[in-house]
């Protein structure tokens, strides 16, 4: 395959990139017949020859040392892995002045492969300079303690090549430049491009601090592990003695390694691949990676070598294999019986050509812009023939030309590639740095499979797949759009984990509730309020069939306006309601529809009307409900205080409900108070009639409740077992978020990881912070489950009230859109210091979402108009907080940090933020449809309480209550008393 370069008009290519053999040829072949075609045709048009045929007169061949020479000028030879720093603590104690050392190191003649004048000779332009320290003894110790030695030996290297470039400074550069800069300093210095690298993270010892710090004293790539694995990722080997590694710790890369990986794209600090398992080499970094040092798998099947299936993703991803010259790895045939899983060497094949097989394996799979050099000079005990030292690259390079690479092709092979790859990690670090942003939530708590697929899916496509779609079917589909497969399976889990939810009445027809009855209530309520009473209803009658005992009452645990009691003790159903509820002032207008409904009359007032008249009009009509002006007013009028006592001067509101008890028909009582348990003795004790001495035992009642929130739910099904006169219950909880935790302390601590709760909602923060004896969960299944108990962050239980199956496109585009320009607006606030960042890891961990938080600033909803643009968005939260007396707090720290910000400004959030927007919308919805297995759980854990009580419980179940599409909390749990 000598054609190409043979042909005379061949010579050095620029510009095109080919990265095959076969392309050249055909290239090469198309410059044969375009010549000839013009040659013929200046034949026959003498008047042009001269002109034409200067073009293509062919310039005097280039040997191929010539050409050798011309490239390595113009592009740096760069070295991915260079051992001299070890080699130079192993012969020399790090005594770099030594003259044993200092001598042949600058005159030639130094043991090993490394010397100034060899460096020279070979042409060199520079090198990742190694600061490589060796895994510890004992490798699978991960411990911080088993890594200290590690760090402070790997500072020592770190100082032993700064050493060494301030003895030579004319020849390194120093490690810390940019690639541009390094550059720069090769062409008109002639500096050796000499950035560091350390070789496995055993040597950060589990600190990205440290991590950090090595970036700033000038290492530009960290090998992810070394013959050792890692807290963050797997290795190929394990030494002591080496052997390949024969079980996987994470199959791949850890979660703390992904973010530690992310952590490097964001300083600019190269993702070298060499020495990984195949797993690791798999696994996803934003910027190109490089495999600093290993060969072509396919050549030589050794574990350090780099097979087929990642070549190929490197090259999707833009990255480099750098092949090393480690006999080893260059040459060598499986051995399938050998106990090490090693292959066996080859040693007639360690040989220089066999290193050019390498690139141009690579180079003909993949291209050529992904192979590089990856000497390992130093740190290989061997050479291949004709590799012996530094001084023998271009040896090397000849070799390739002569093998048809193109003077293009060897140009990057050397050195180009390199460059690029490190300008590209340059330039997702300045990308990431700019936007400041730690990780989102998506990438770091998302499979990594599953993301792509996640986020190019539609939302309503999304939804169907979750929650509608036959995934029988689906997961056969071939199309390139299938979801991928551990997905479908964990669809499939949490569908069978969660409880359906569809609905048909037991009773086709319900009674229509009266309309004054109906009065005040939405769609919703209408729908749930006739199904539940209906439900209750039957309920009753069944049950005190069974029994022979009617129910006496009914305790709705939560009556807020009291809507289902009204229901209840309205015609058909006629029933005695005890309403129990915290706020009076959901009871003062639960009584005011009570007079509405017909349940209660409102109290008559005596009065003398000439004589209220006088006195109303003695004072301003603004006080004419001011039961004390006014009766100032009468005092100053002279009127004596009897008869103002016979004037009832109370203003209407004032005036009370009052229930007349008649045969037949349904009455309702109400109880003030805030139930702190399921203990109802303090409730029954301000029962009607219990004066006249009702007997307890007579009371035959059934707890009842609609989404009552947070433990209410827990209160009113205890209740049934602590109560003797509680005889059944019937309860569809709801709210789920306010739930306390019976197995504290709390999982989600709301101080630390949502610092707004505090301020923003102090209940919530109370709730959650407290063990409570009767929270979640109630069962003792659930509470012992696995030997700890099942407990449910905050998060998965607020998702649980989220109703995926209800979202439609209009609805669920609304409300991303909304939390999108909600969560760059906060952004905003951060980067303007309105609000800053907590902390709540380690000052050493990597931030990530799940150790930092922000306290955000809550600004609930504003005008429509507001959500139609980003822009409209923040100018109106803006006005909202600074004009709104509600924001006071904020007013001025707003006005302060805000004022300046520009539509430009604006805009360009909105632009760095979009791609996120998807992430948002997935996320959420993953989340809300995986939280049906959390309400399950709720609900059955409910269910199983009663079942555990079976010594008083005669029967227990859930069932739907409600049509999902009108009510999504829909599940009523239900238990009747022995
Ligand atoms: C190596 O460390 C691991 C983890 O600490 C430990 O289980 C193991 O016993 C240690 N091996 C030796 C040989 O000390
Ligand atoms: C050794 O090199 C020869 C060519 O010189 C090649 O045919 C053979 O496959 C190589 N063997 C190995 C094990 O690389
Ligand atoms: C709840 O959150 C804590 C940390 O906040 C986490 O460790 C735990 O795994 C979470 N529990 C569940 C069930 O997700």
């Amino acid at each position: 395959m000598k054609t190409a370069t043979e042909l005379p008009w061949a010579g050095p290519e620029a510009g095109t990139s080919r990265s095959s053999r076969t392309s050249r040829t055909a290239k090469a072949g198309a410059y044969v017949i375009l010549s000839l075609l013009l040659f013929t045709f200046a034949v026959h048009l003498p008047g042009h020859s001269s002109c034409l045929g200067l073009k293509f007169r062919p310039t005097k061949p280039k040997t191929v040392e010539e050409r050798v020479k011309h490239i390595l000028h113009h592009t740096p030879l760069i070295d991915g892995h260079n051992d001299l720093a070890i080699y130079l603590r192993a012969y020399f104690n790090n005594r770099i002045y030594n003259e044993s050392f200092s001598k042949p190191f600058a005159e030639g003649g130094l043991r090993g492969h490394v010397d100034l004048p060899r460096l020279k000779a070979g042409m060199n332009g520079g090198a990742f300079w190694s600061v490589f320290w060796p895994c510890p003894e004992n490798g699978t110790d991960y411990s911080d303690q088993n890594y200290h030695y590690t760090v402070q030996q790997t500072l020592q290297q770190i100082d032993l090549l700064a050493r060494l470039r301030q003895a030579h400074p004319s020849i390194f550069s120093p490690p810390t430049l940019t690639s541009k800069e390094a550059l720069h300093n090769f062409h008109h210095h002639h500096n050796l491009i000499s950035p560091l690298g350390i070789e496995g993270l055993h040597q950060i010892g589990n600190s990205a601090a440290t991590l950090r710090q090595f970036h700033a004293l000038g290492v530009r790539y960290a090998t992810l592990t070394h013959n050792c694995g890692n807290r963050f990722a797997d290795a190929a080997l394990w030494e002591h003695p080496l052997r390949r590694a024969d079980y996987p710790v994470w199959g791949g890369v850890s979660p703390a390694g992904r973010q530690l990986v992310r952590e490097m794209n964001r300083l600019g600090m190269i993702v070298d691949l060499a020495h990984t398992s195949v797993d690791t080499m798999l696994d996803g970094s934003r910027a190109p990676v490089i495999f600093s040092h290993s060969s072509a798998y396919a050549v030589c099947p050794h574990p350090r070598n780099v097979p087929d299936e990642v070549l190929d993703a490197v090259q999707g991803k833009r990255g480099l294999v750098m092949v090393n010259f480690a006999p080893d790895f260059v040459s060598c045939v499986a051995a399938p019986d050998r106990e090490d899983g090693l292959p066996e060497f080859v040693p007639q094949n360690s040989t220089l050509q066999q290193v050019a097989r390498h690139i141009l394996y690579i180079g003909e799979r993949i291209g050529f812009d992904h192979v590089g050099l990856g000497s390992d000079f130093d740190g290989i005990e061997h050479t291949p023939e004709g590799l012996d030292d530094v001084s023998k690259f271009p040896d090397l390079v000849a070799e390739l030309l002569r093998q048809g690479v193109s003077d293009h092709d060897a140009a990057k092979v050397v050195g180009g590639n390199l460059l690029r790859v490190w300008g590209d990690v340059e330039a997702v670090a300045e990308e990431m740095q700019k936007a400041g942003e730690p990780p989102g939530l998506f990438v770091s708590a998302v499979p990594k499979e599953w993301q792509d697929y996640l986020v190019r899916t539609k939302t309503m496509a999304l939804l169907d797949f979750l929650m509608r779609d036959d995934l029988a079917s689906l997961s056969s589909s071939e199309s390139g759009g299938a979801p991928p497969e551990s997905l479908v399976e964990y669809v499939k889990d949490i569908r069978r984990f969660s409880l359906h939810r569809s609905f048909r009445p037991s009773r086709p027809k319900l009674p229509v509730l009266p309309r004054q009855v109906a009065l005040g209530m939405k769609t919703k309520k209408l729908h749930e309020v006739t199904h539940f009473a209906g439900y209750i209803d039957r309920l009753a009658e069944d049950a005190a069939s069974v029994s022979g005992n009617e129910f006496t009452h009914f305790v709705d645990f939560g009556s807020g306006q009291n809507y289902l009691g009204r229901a209840l003790a309205s015609p058909p159903y006629n029933r005695h309601i005890v309403a129990v509820e915290s706020k009076e002032a959901n009871m003062a207008g639960a009584k005011d529809l009570d007079i509405l409904s017909g349940l209660a009359e409102r109290e008559k007032r005596v009065r003398n009307k000439k004589l209220y008249q006088r006195i109303r009009d003695a004072v301003d009509p603004s006080q004419h409900h001011d039961e004390a002006a006014l009766k100032r007013a009468a005092k100053e009028l002279g009127i004596p205080d009897q008869d103002i006592t016979t004037i009832d001067l109370r203003s209407r509101k004032e005036l009370q409900a009052t229930y007349a008890v008649e045969e037949g028909k349904g009455t309702i009582e109400y109880v003030v108070g805030r139930l702190e348990h399921a203990d109802l003795t303090d409730v029954l004790s301000q029962l009607r009639g219990q004066e006249d001495g009702v007997r307890q035992e007579d009371l035959r009642m059934m707890a009842i409740s609609i989404h009552s929130c947070g433990n209410l739910s827990h209160y009113g099904i205890r209740s049934m077992i602590l109560n003797p006169c509680i005889r059944a219950v019937a309860i569809v909880g709801c709210c789920y978020n306010l739930l306390t935790e019976k197995l504290g302390p709390p999982t989600h601590e709301p101080p630390l990881s949502r610092p707004n709760l505090q301020p923003i909602n102090a209940r919530v923060a109370r709730e959650s912070e407290r063990r409570d004896p009767q929270g979640f969960p109630m069962s003792e299944r659930v509470s012992t489950y696995g030997g700890d108990g099942i407990r449910l962050n905050i998060t998965a239980r607020m998702m649980a009230c989220q109703a995926p199956q209800n979202w439609t496109d209009e609805d669920s585009d609304a409300f991303f859109t909304r939390h999108f320009y909600r969560a760059v607006l906060q952004k905003i606030f951060l980067d303007k210091g309105v609000i800053s960042r907590v902390y709540h890891g380690q000052e050493t961990d990597t931030e990530s979402p799940f150790n930092s938080s922000t306290n955000p600033v809550i600004i609930g909803s504003l005008r429509k108009q507001c959500y139609t643009s980003f822009k409209a968005y923040v100018q109106g939260a803006i006005a909202k907080l600074t004009t709104n007396s509600d924001f006071g707090q904020y007013s001025q720290t707003i006005k302060e940090k805000m004022g300046s910000i520009t539509d430009e400004e604006i805009a360009q959030y909105e632009e760095t933020f979009r791609h996120r927007k998807r992430e948002l919308s997935a996320i959420w919805t993953l989340m809300a449809f995986s939280a049906c297995v959390v309400e399950s759980l709720i609900v059955t854990d409910r269910w199983l309480f009663l079942r555990e009580h079976s010594d008083m419980v005669r029967d227990c179940w859930v069932e739907t209550v409600f049509d999902y599409r009108e009510s999504p909390r829909n599940l009523v749990v239900v238990g009747i008393k022995k």
